[in-house]
């Protein structure tokens, strides 16, 4: 979540290339930001900020750091102690002489700061890594990786953590355990960096770091240590397409990824559906369909969660596999039962989700079936997994997931489909569905052409402060997502329900201030919708319809945003369009800030 930057080579660039490039870590987190330089002198520079990086940059101006040719760089995401100078790192060892700067959580850090000041060590900050720096230098004898592994040893939680020695400024080490470190390598220059995206411009490889790994970098050479002595590392390389990543014509990111989106379908299913001939083409999923699979479980957070809360009703329905979706915060914490016969899936639009990756780890070790649909081929999830299938949504820039979602949900139908084919679909329907999904880019590109009658919807009701999300049956998870995004672009609060719990109880939430979003797309249960809505229309409250073009009681809604439904299976992503489009205009006219909404982070690194 807190984005890590290092830099070591040419006396006069520390600075510029570690600021620079924590702006575009500012995607992990932008609460505050702070750097440490060094330079062949042994002056040691620090400088910290509460704000965006830019505010960084600002104050750094006025410094002449002409000769600091090494510098380590933070942005952070507080997870102990207030958004403070005083917490921002880096944080410093208790004669000054260690600069650390930090990505995870140590989790026994009250006692060893407990340990630290019983031996005399002053504490100024709030934070758990401060802690890193006063034990680091209590471990240091001399040789820094000894050090480095006996600070390993008595930490626990997760960390990427670089330091720098002011007695020994041509170097930079650091050990890694949960939280993503790569470095790069450009002429004489050295970078390190919490995630690869930050290098992409400046270097074409780039080498990952493995959990246990310690790594000393100088200006002439680098060694990866861990437990078993010396270890190589393979390169990756950056692709081409990973190289473009701006905004063009759009106001924000967010905008730009949803009308990528049609784009993006025909990426998914590109060489992997022969729309012509009616086949599909996947070694991996024949291979799983070989595995006798009886039934699936599913893994993910957050947005990624709803996909697959879509994917377990095409698995279902179209592959006829009992499948279960579990969040993977809580998936650690249950009594597994892991069975040769289930298949467990992993999914992740970012690439370092931790949550998600434990669960990965767990299943794994106990020799369960490993899936994962994930966007980006050198993630850490993508190195601890043997099978998968990307999702080619190409890079999604900041925080609210759109076309990685659309993406991720392509998948899990391209899934159900190929499983399915080999099982019990029906001939028919899969033609049906083959065919509606041939034409979907285009329906997509006719949909976001209404963006502006959203807009002014969204305008319309931009002062309520609360919303209902009405479903049934396998409109949940698109009611979910449309809850999830309001939430997360406006900080309105919203609930999904079923509709058909109104009754019940929910209807006691609403009153005039608290309008309905009813998700009706024309499925067979939308008689059952009407009926909801005409309850909540009795009461005199307001309603908006999410429903076909051919809906014939359209005068039930005050407002509606209607599009034109394919096949039952496919009419999701149309949905869900209309959905995102609704809630990025609603934040935008609100003024919230699109692409970087409060208290999120892209990777969710931590725990
Ligand atoms: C999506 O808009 C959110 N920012 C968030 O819920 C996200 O989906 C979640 O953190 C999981 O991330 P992942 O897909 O990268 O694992």
């Amino acid at each position: 979540m807190c984005g890590i930057f290092s830099y070591l080579g040419r006396p006069g660039n520390a600075s510029k290339s570690v600021i620079e490039w924590l702006k575009r870590l500012e995607y992990r987190w932008y609460d505050s930001a702070g750097i440490c330089l060094v330079n062949h002198e042994k002056h040691v520079q620090i400088l910290k900020s509460v704000g965006r990086v830019l505010e960084l940059k600002r104050r750094s101006d006025s410094y002449d750091f002409s000769t600091y040719h090494v510098g380590i760089g933070h942005t952070r995401w507080a997870t102990h102690g207030k958004v403070t100078e005083t917490n921002c790192h880096p944080h410093y060892s208790d004669s000054g002489r260690f600069m650390v700067v930090h990505n995870g959580i140590i989790e026994n850090y009250a006692e060893l700061k407990s340990m630290l000041i019983e031996k005399g060590c002053t504490f100024y900050s709030e934070t758990d890594t401060e802690v890193l720096a006063k034990l680091y230098e209590d471990c240091y004898t001399g040789d820094h990786m000894q050090a480095l592994e006996l600070l390993a040893n008595q930490i626990s939680g997760a960390y990427g953590m670089v330091f720098i020695d002011k007695e020994h400024p041509d170097r930079i080490f650091w050990a890694k355990k949960g939280s993503p470190l790569v470095i790069g390598f450009w002429n004489e220059e050295q970078f390190v960096s919490s995630d690869y995206r930050s290098l992409i411009g400046l270097i074409d490889n780039y080498i990952v770091l493995e959990d246990g790994d310690m790594f000393l970098l100088t200006p002439e050479t680098y060694t990866v240590l861990n437990t078993i002595g010396t270890v190589d590392r393979m390169k990756h390389t950056i692709l081409e397409e990973e190289k473009v990543a701006d905004l063009g014509v759009y106001p924000h990111f967010m905008l730009k990824e949803i009308f990528e989106q049609p784009d993006v379908l025909q990426n998914v299913f590109r060489g992997r559906i022969d729309f012509e001939n009616h086949s599909l083409h996947s070694d991996t999923l024949e291979s799983i369909s070989q595995l006798s699979i009886e039934k699936i479980t599913i893994v993910a957070s957050g947005t990624s969660y709803h996909a697959w809360l879509l994917g377990k009703y095409y698995l279902e329905e179209l592959a006829n596999i009992q499948t279960d979706v579990i969040v993977s915060t809580e998936f650690k914490y249950k009594k597994q039962f892991i069975n040769s016969n289930e298949l467990y899936i992993f999914v992740s639009q970012s690439w370092e989700t931790a949550d998600t990756l434990d669960s990965l780890k767990i299943v794994k070790e106990r020799w369960g079936h490993v899936f994962w649909i994930v966007n980006v081929p050198g993630s850490s999830i993508a190195r601890v997994a043997a099978q998968w299938l990307f999702t080619r949504a190409g890079i999604e820039v900041w925080v609210a997931s759109t076309k990685a979602f659309v993406a991720q949900v392509a998948c899990f139908l391209f899934m159900a489909l190929y499983l399915g084919k080999n099982r019990w679909l029906d001939y028919k329907k899969y033609r049906a569905i083959l065919d509606a999904l041939s034409t979907l880019s285009e329906d997509m590109r006719f949909l976001l052409a209404k963006t502006e009658e959203i807009r002014s919807i969204a305008i319309k009701y931009q002062n309520y402060r609360n919303f209902f999300y009405l479903w049934r049956s396998h409109e949940l998870p698109i009611a979910m997502e449309w809850s999830l995004k309001l939430k997360e672009l406006t900080y309105c609060h919203s609930e999904a329900y079923s509709s058909g719990e109104l009754k019940h109880w929910s209807i006691a939430l609403i009153d005039e201030n608290f309008p309905s979003i009813m998700i009706n797309g024309g499925w067979p249960l939308a008689m059952k919708n009407n009926s909801s809505v005409e309850e909540i229309r009795a009461r005199s409250w307001k309603v908006i319809g999410i429903i076909s073009d051919y809906d014939t009681q359209k005068n039930l809604y005050d407002d509606y945003m209607c599009f034109t439904p394919t096949i039952e299976e496919v009419n999701p992503f149309l949905e869900i369009l209309l959905l995102q489009l609704f809630s990025y205009h609603m934040a935008n006219s609100l003024g919230r800030d699109v692409d970087k909404p409060r208290n999120l982070a892209k990777s969710v690194t931590v725990e």
